[in-house]
């Protein structure tokens, strides 16, 4: 084999706020196929990735759920390692962008881009949310399209005609954080200009992409480039820019340096030094990555790279988007499907075929069919390929002592051919056309099986036991080698099969070996077949309804009318009604099980500004049924008005005045049809009965008697 290569792969980083769902897969498998591919031709191959941490999406998670960005991106780090290592992915390095390599690099960047004289400053009208206290970045803020009035838009581009846009032009917008109306007002960012890279990075795509994508890029370059803002005000989760007071990069400008960090940091525990790596003009650098992010990735990161005088990749390898049956993902078809709902139901080696099966190395989307699923995988990995390896391993177990005997003429005559289509599977991979290896290799099972059919060991183990143990070696033979060539699509299958062979390591060139005359190991399953109710099973789990999701919820919430709103919100449903002069009592034998809400956790229940008032006023509400007007006073907070929906359990309401409630403080006023509620009195209750109102006294288990 000619000279060793020296290779470094990434896979596109991440977004640490969210799972990792079967679209994601499509990428990083394909990544690990090649990567195991190269190691397994002898290459020195570094496969490195990293969550992309940063970003307002990250922050407003976090403080939704009440803990530092920090704590959120560290769990999640976790999670989608074990997703990845349960999938057979295996990275060199799974890093963090949050990481000081990285803050390092970015300003290494931004200094080199500064004196390059790339970065302006521009002062541009933007989105500020007064109530949130922020920016808003474009997809925080809805409205209507200036250019067809369709309601309910992004704040960069409408779903209905396809137009682009910036937030400001946005009709009637709203904030999709807190629902308030943002104002506009000026600030300055910073920008990074690519038209002085005009010629530069045009030529740059012909070199680095294939010709079905670079074709469509060069349309950019029929007008100057637009510069790049690179800026995003406080409040921002990610790294300072030097020399600004409160301006951070943009997550997309540390993501892709994140490759470099996450490499960095490889280097420093492997006591190798990144300059052999990265910039050693020997090396190989790959990024694969999906078609929403080519833009990223062969316009703004090659132009960094050019002025921060860093090695560029030599390949940008774009895969298509996953659909499932043929559409998008879909929530509420279950066909939005996480890596661990997968899991939970289908062994990850029938994916890792399946996507093997399907991908040509090209950027066209890719259909995971999910009947077409079961049946290839069944068929062919299982009938076909596993199929040698059972019939041939056991029949050696239990009538042949487990020994393999001499390949004969014909037998030879398979495993060479076996052998031959090496070179061809070879190109096949390193052109990531993984579907053809699988053809290749499906192509010499049906040889294998041809063979084997046609010798009917079955038959002839009765009358003569060596001529049997022939045509088992030369079955078993011919599958060893199928079985390395399939090593980097299924290694751990490729791992137990190894282990029957009784081998410690296989290479690429292991097929140029045979075993002969020598104990088979004990035959372990290698691959089952699969049910299509493991599938329908992982779609039911997978199928949100939409009274599940939080946002269809919240639509449907806001149909109800306002009484029934402020009920429903108001009860506390504790496991039995509250009874009198005692403490909330969970789930007592006697009363019916009420299911409760999700469990949430401290820090949202911490958000709660829960105070005491004493009631000073309490009426009936003229034309409602439900509702009841209080007047509270809330000491230091002055004077609250608050309607509930417990008219039901006050016949004589004037009857509380004088008593102490807690009610919620902080609860954003509510504008109803009959005035403005300024917080939430607590009651305790069955849902859909009235219990009472939650004073102090009852908290505290000594209890006032409520009429
Ligand atoms: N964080 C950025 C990448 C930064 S790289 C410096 C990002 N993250 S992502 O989580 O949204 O996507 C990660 C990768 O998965 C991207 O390459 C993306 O194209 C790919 N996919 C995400 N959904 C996908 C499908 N439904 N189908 C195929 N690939 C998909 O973008
Ligand atoms: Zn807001």
């Amino acid at each position: 084999m000619s000279e060793k290569r020296r290779i470094i792969v990434t896979s596109a980083l991440p977004y640490a706020n969210g799972d990792i769902h079967l679209g994601h897969l499509v990428e990083y498998i394909q990544t690990d196929f090649w990567v195991r591919f190269q190691k397994l031709r002898g290459n020195d191959c570094v496969y490195v990735c990293a969550d992309d941490t940063h970003g307002t999406p990250v922050m407003i998670r976090a403080r939704k759920e009440g803990v530092k960005p920090e704590d959120l991106i560290a769990r999640t780090h976790a999670i989608h390692l074990k997703d990845f290592s349960d999938f057979e992915i295996s990275f060199d390095n799974y890093y963090t962008t949050n990481s000081p390599e990285n803050k390092e690099l970015s300003e290494l960047f931004f200094a080199a881009m500064e004196k390059s004289g790339g970065i302006t400053r521009k002062s541009a009208p933007q989105l500020w949310c007064e109530r949130c206290g922020m920016f808003l970045p474009d997809r925080f803020v809805k409205g209507v399209c200036p250019k067809c009035g369709a309601e309910n838009q992004y704040g960069d581009s409408c779903d209905k005609c396809g137009s682009t846009y910036a937030a400001e032009e946005l009709g009637r917008p709203v904030c999709t954080t807190c629902g308030a109306t943002p104002i506009v007002k000026d600030e300055e960012h910073l920008y990074f200009e690519l038209e002085p890279q005009h010629e530069f990075l045009r030529e740059w795509i012909t070199g680095h992409t294939t010709s079905d994508v670079s074709n469509k890029l060069l349309e950019w370059f029929s007008e100057p480039l637009r510069g790049w803002c690179i800026s995003r005000s406080a409040p921002y989760f990610g790294f300072k820019i030097p020399g600004t007071n409160d301006k951070y990069f943009y997550v997309w400008v540390d993501a892709p340096i994140g490759y470099l960090a996450s490499l960095k940091n490889w280097c420093s525990a492997h006591g190798e030094r990144f300059e052999d790596w990265w910039q050693n003009p020997k090396s190989e650098r790959y990024h694969f990555i999906g078609k929403d992010i080519i833009r990223f990735h062969c316009l703004f990161w090659p132009g960094m790279l050019n002025v921060a005088g860093f090695a560029q990749p030599n390949k940008i390898f774009v895969h298509g988007f996953l659909t499932v049956n043929g559409e998008k993902m879909s929530k509420s078809k279950g066909t939005f499907v996480n890596a661990r709902t997968y899991l939970e139901n289908l062994p990850a080696a029938a994916l890792r075929y399946y996507y093997a099966a399907k991908l040509g190395g090209t950027a066209d989307d890719m259909d995971l069919n999910l009947a077409d699923f079961v049946q290839r995988v069944n068929s062919d990995l299982v009938g076909k390929i596993t199929n040698i390896a059972s019939r041939g391993g056991q029949m050696l177990q239990k009538r042949l002592e487990g020994r393999l005997g001499s390949l004969d003429e014909e037998g030879r005559a398979l495993v060479e051919k076996c052998r031959a289509a090496s070179e061809t599977i070879a190109k096949f991979y390193e052109d990531r056309r993984f579907n053809q290896v699988v053809v290749e290799v499906c192509r010499l099972a049906d040889a294998a099986n041809e063979y084997f059919d046609r010798r009917e060991p079955w038959k002839t183990v009765k009358t003569d036991a060596e001529a049997t143990r022939t045509t088992l070696t030369a079955a078993l033979n011919a599958f060893r080698i199928l079985a390395i060539y399939l090593k980097p699509i299924l290694p751990v299958y490729a791992e137990k099969a190894m282990k029957l062979f009784g081998e410690a390591e296989w290479t690429w060139n292991s097929i140029f070996s045979a075993r002969e005359n020598c104990a088979l190991g004990v035959y372990e399953y290698l691959a089952s077949r699969i049910e299509t109710k493991q599938v329908d099973a992982m779609i039911a789990q997978a199928t949100v309804k939409p009274a599940d999701s939080g946002e269809v919820a919240h639509e449907s919430r806001a149909s109800k009318n306002k009484e029934e709103l402020a009920e429903h919100s108001s009860a506390i449903k504790s496991g039995s009604a509250i009874k009198s002069g005692s403490a909330i009592k969970s789930g007592s034998a006697d009363a019916p099980v009420v299911p409760l809400k999700p469990e949430i956790a401290f820090p949202e229940f911490e958000k709660l500004d829960l105070r005491v008032g004493v009631v000073e006023s309490c009426e009936t509400v003229p034309k409602s049924s439900k509702l009841l007007k209080f007047v509270l006073d809330a000491g230091s907070l002055g004077k609250r008005t608050i309607f509930s929906g417990i008219r039901g359990a006050y016949p004589e309401p004037e009857k509380l005045v004088g008593r102490e409630v807690v009610f919620v403080a902080n609860l954003a006023p509510r504008k109803m049809s009959v005035g403005v509620s300024e917080g939430m009195i607590l009651f305790a209750g069955e849902p859909g009965a009235c219990g009472g109102v939650l004073s102090p006294a009852d908290a505290a288990g000594a209890g006032t008697p409520v009429t």
